[in-house]
C-alpha cells in the first residue's frame, strides 16, 4: 500500500494557509513567551544576567532591527517609556549601523530579531559590541547568529515561523519587550505595587483575550472581501496606535501587494489627506483612553472627505461610533499592552484581503523570510 503523504499539508495541520495556523499559535507563543518569566508576583528574567544595580545603572536604551521587529520595537519604546521612565531611540538595523551613532555609557543595545540571521541587525550587533557596549538579543530561532553573538539572549518562544509575514513572532517579541519594561519599572520604582500586579493580571489575560479576538475570524473576512480591491489603505493612530498602524500595514502590503502607509495621525493634515478619496479605505486604531477625543476628530476629518473608516478600540468606547463606519472592538487590558490585542484583527484583515485577491499569503513576491544580505 502506498499512501499519499503531503508533508507540507501536515505540518499545516488542517489550516489552509501557515499564516492563519501562526496567528492561530498566538495565545500559545504568548503564553510561552511569559510564563517562564512569572514568578509568583514578581517578574524574574534570568537571561539579561544583570544585578539589580546593574539595570539602574542603565541610562538609555537603543532597539535596533528590521521590519515587523522594528515595529516591536516602535512599541517598545512606548511601554519602556512610560513604564519605566528610561530614554529610548528606535532604529532600523540599516540605518543604525551606518549613521555612526551616538553611545554613551549607560547605554544598552537591545537587537530584535525572529530568525536572528537578518545581515544589518547582525552588522549593527557588532558595531555595538566593537564599542565596548553590551548587546541584548530578543531572539526566536535558538542559536541563530545573533543569538550567539548577543551578549545575553531573551529567547521568545514562538516556534518556528514558516509564513515569511510575521505573527507568532512579533507577538511574542511584544511580550518579552513589556516584560522587560516590567522589570526596569519595578527596580526604578516607577510603578507601585498595586500597578505592577495589576499588569501581572493584565499580561496573563493576554492569551484567552487574543483568543477571543481570533474566533471572531469570519466577521473580518466578511469585511475585507469587500476591500479586496482596494488601491490604497491608510492606518491612522497615536502613540501606541501608531506603532500598531505601521505594522498593520505592513502586513497588508506584504501579503495583499495593497499599497498601504501608516500615518500619525496628528500628522495626517500634513500629507496624506490629500490622498483621500471617496471610499477610501481609513483604518483607525485608537486604543489609548486619553487620546480618543484626538483620534476621533482626525477621523472625522477624514470620513468628511469620503473615507470609510475602520475602527479598531476597546470595549466600552462607544463614541467612536459617530466617527466611523465600521468598528472592532477589543478587550480591557492595561493602555500599554493593547498592541497585542489590536494587531490581530489587522493580521485577519490583511490575510482574508491577501486570501481574497489569490495571492500566494505565504510566500509573498519578492520577500524573503531572513534576509542575510544588505
Ligand atoms: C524580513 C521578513 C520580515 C521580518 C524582517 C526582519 O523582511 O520578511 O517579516 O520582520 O525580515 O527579520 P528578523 O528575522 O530579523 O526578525
Amino acid at each position: 500500500v502506498t499512501i499519499d503523504w503531503d508533508a507540507e499539508a501536515a505540518e499545516k495541520a488542517g489550516y489552509e494557509h501557515f499564516m492563519l495556523k501562526e496567528m492561530y499559535e498566538q495565545p500559545k507563543t504568548v503564553a510561552d513567551t511569559l510564563s517562564p518569566r512569572i514568578k509568583g508576583n514578581d517578574i524574574v528574567i534570568e537571561e539579561l544576567g544583570m544585578s539589580d544595580a546593574e539595570l539602574l545603572s542603565i541610562k538609555k536604551i537603543h532597539i535596533v532591527a528590521c521590519g515587523s521587529a522594528y515595529h516591536a520595537g516602535v512599541t517598545g519604546k512606548y511601554v519602556l517609556e512610560g513604564l519605566a521612565r528610561i530614554p529610548v531611540e528606535v532604529d532600523l538595523a540599516s540605518e543604525f549601523r551606518y549613521r555612526n551613532p551616538i553611545l554613551e555609557d549607560g547605554a544598552m543595545v537591545v537587537v530584535i530579531s525572529q530568525s536572528g540571521e537578518t545581515a544589518d541587525t547582525l552588522a549593527a550587533l557588532r558595531e555595538s559590541k566593537k564599542r565596548g557596549f553590551k548587546v541584548l538579543g530578543i531572539v526566536n530561532v535558538v542559536g541563530s547568529s545573533i543569538a550567539r553573538e548577543s551578549d545575553n539572549v531573551m529567547y521568545t518562544w514562538a516556534g518556528p515561523e514558516i509564513a515569511v509575514a510575521t505573527t507568532k513572532a512579533y507577538s511574542a517579541q511584544l511580550i518579552a519587550l513589556y516584560l522587560l519594561a516590567m522589570k526596569f519599572a519595578r527596580v526604578k520604582h516607577t510603578v507601585t505595587e498595586t500597578e505592577f500586579s495589576d499588569m501581572l493580571g493584565d499580561l496573563a489575560r493576554l492569551p484567552d483575550q487574543i483568543e477571543l479576538l481570533l474566533n471572531n475570524k469570519n466577521r473580518i473576512q466578511r469585511f475585507a472581501n469587500r476591500y479586496i480591491a482596494a488601491k490604497d489603505v491608510f492606518f491612522i493612530g497615536r502613540g501606541i496606535d501608531y506603532a500598531i498602524s505601521m505594522e498593520g500595514s505592513l502586513k497588508l502590503k506584504e501579503i495583499s501587494y495593497i499599497h498601504s502607509e501608516a500615518y500619525a495621525a496628528g500628522e495626517l493634515k500634513h500629507g496624506t489627506i490629500s490622498l483621500i478619496e471617496e471610499g477610501t479605505l481609513v483604518a483607525s486604531v485608537s486604543t489609548q483612553p486619553a487620546l480618543y477625543k484626538k483620534t476621533i476628530s482626525n477621523m472625522v476629518e477624514v470620513k468628511s472627505r469620503g473615507a470609510f473608516v475602520l475602527a479598531v478600540t476597546c470595549e466600552g468606547n462607544r463614541e467612536i461610533e459617530k466617527a466611523s463606519d465600521y468598528v472592532i472592538y477589543i478587550p480591557q487590558t492595561n493602555p500599554f499592552f493593547t498592541n497585542s490585542l489590536a494587531i490581530i484583527p489587522l493580521q485577519l484583515f490583511s490575510y482574508y484581503v491577501a486570501v481574497g485577491k489569490g495571492c500566494d499569503v505565504d510566500k509573498p513576491r519578492n520577500l524573503a523570510k531572513s534576509v542575510t544580505v544588505e
